[in-house]
């Protein structure tokens, strides 16, 4: 079974590849490396033994989309590729726009030309805005979101609700992450962010490893268990299994089918924190500073549906999301530009 990997050599998408060669799907990748890099194959190839085909390209480029369906039998896409940066897109929002929206109907357009018919699309917890109760399950509000990043998400998902509406053939897998984090056990590959990290855990990473001098905290006033702000952090390990569970038994059943990822536990900053010194045995360096503008107090994730329709659960501890990064942080400090 071949599947078209969109934004496959990104961080969610190169760890979900190794999941899929190991699964025994073969992953065609399509990445513009406009967040990535191609020593991201390399490292596949030396966990897998196998080189996924690789084009490089952009999921707007429908004559490149055309090429790869006419050249490949392809059964399903999993589609990663978008930009991710919640702070860039309220600067500017028309290439999010262009890029998350305009890209999935390129997309959508070029497997429909191509008789494919089943898609599994990233899309994430910020849909849900700032929920009003916890934990959040699918059939919670979506809409309210805060920034061009998360309204695209959720266009996105309108977009392909009414796709499957007037074409029910389809096979449509929404899959709403919460917060990724960690990184393959062997430390070849993980999360690089460009510049300065905007996520909490790559941003303790680069303290632990001393490209930064503290986390700063945003706000320690949240009406949580610690007054940090509290979130649903998923090992990608866990994220990538979840696709492989979704291409499995839903991927192939006509249906608009939408999930949650994530563990159903939220835990605070100063967990993380907590989690993260063990790893690489030190105490970090933390300030608290005001809120971010923006932020929720909690979210987490429902996982009854995942685990009932799917057979799909996290798996991964606190303690193991932290030493997964601690581990790829450490062996790579300046991400794959040690390569
Ligand atoms: P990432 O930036 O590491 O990966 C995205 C990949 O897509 C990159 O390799 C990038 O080069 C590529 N890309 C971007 N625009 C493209 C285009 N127009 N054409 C072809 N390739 C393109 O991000 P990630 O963390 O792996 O996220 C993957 C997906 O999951 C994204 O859609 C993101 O919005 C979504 N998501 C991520 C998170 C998270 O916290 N990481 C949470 C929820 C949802
Ligand atoms: C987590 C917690 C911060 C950085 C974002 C996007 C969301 C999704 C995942 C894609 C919060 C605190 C953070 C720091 C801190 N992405 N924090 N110091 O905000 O839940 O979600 O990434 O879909 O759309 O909004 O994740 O990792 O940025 O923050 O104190 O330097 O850590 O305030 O409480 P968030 P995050």
């Amino acid at each position: 079974m071949k599947v078209l990997v969109t934004g496959g050599i990104g961080y969610i998408g190169s760890h979900t590849c190794i999941a899929m060669i190991e699964a025994g799907i073969e992953p065609i990748i399509l990445d513009n490396l406009s967040n990535s890099k191609l020593a991201v194959l390399d490292r596949i190839e030396t966990l897998t033994s196998i080189r996924p085909v690789f084009y490089q390209g952009d999921v707007r480029d429908q004559d490149k989309l055309d090429l790869i369906f006419s050249e490949h039998e392809i059964s399903s896409v999993i589609h990663f590729a978008g930009l991710k940066s919640v702070g860039e897109s309220v600067a500017k929002p028309l290439e999010y726009f262009d890029n998350n929206v305009n890209g999935s109907l390129v997309l959508a357009r070029s497997m429909r030309k191509a008789g494919v018919k089943s898609i599994v699309f990233s899309s994430s917890a910020t849909v849900y805005g700032d929920p009003k109760v916890v934990p959040i399950s699918e059939n919670s509000p979506t809409g309210a979101t805060t920034n061009p990043y998360g309204r695209s998400k959720y266009i996105v998902e309108q977009c392909f609700s009414d796709l499957f509406a007037a074409e029910p053939l389809w096979s449509i897998t929404l899959l709403r992450y919460f917060n990724p984090v960690g990184a393959h056990p062997s430390g070849l590959i993980g999360e690089d962010p460009q510049g300065m990290p905007n996520n909490l855990m790559p941003f303790i990473a680069q303290v632990a490893v001393g490209r930064r001098d503290f986390l700063a905290v945003f706000g320690d006033d949240y009406d949580t268990v610690d007054g940090t702000g509290v979130r649903d952090y998923i090992h990608v390990m866990d994220v990538a299994a979840g696709h492989i569970a979704a291409l499995k038994i839903v991927g192939e059943k006509a249906g608009l089918h939408i999930y949650n990822l994530g563990t159903g536990q939220g835990r605070s900053v100063l967990e993380m924190l907590d989690a993260f010194s063990l790893a690489c045995g030190k105490t970090l360096p933390y300030q608290i500073l005001p809120r971010r503008a923006g932020d929720i107090a909690q979210c987490w994730a429902s996982t009854e549906k995942a685990q009932q329709e799917l057979d799909w659960h996290a798996t991964r501890t606190l303690n193991e999301m932290a030493a997964d990064t601690w581990n790829w942080q450490s062996k790579n400090p300046q991400g794959y530009s040690d390569c």
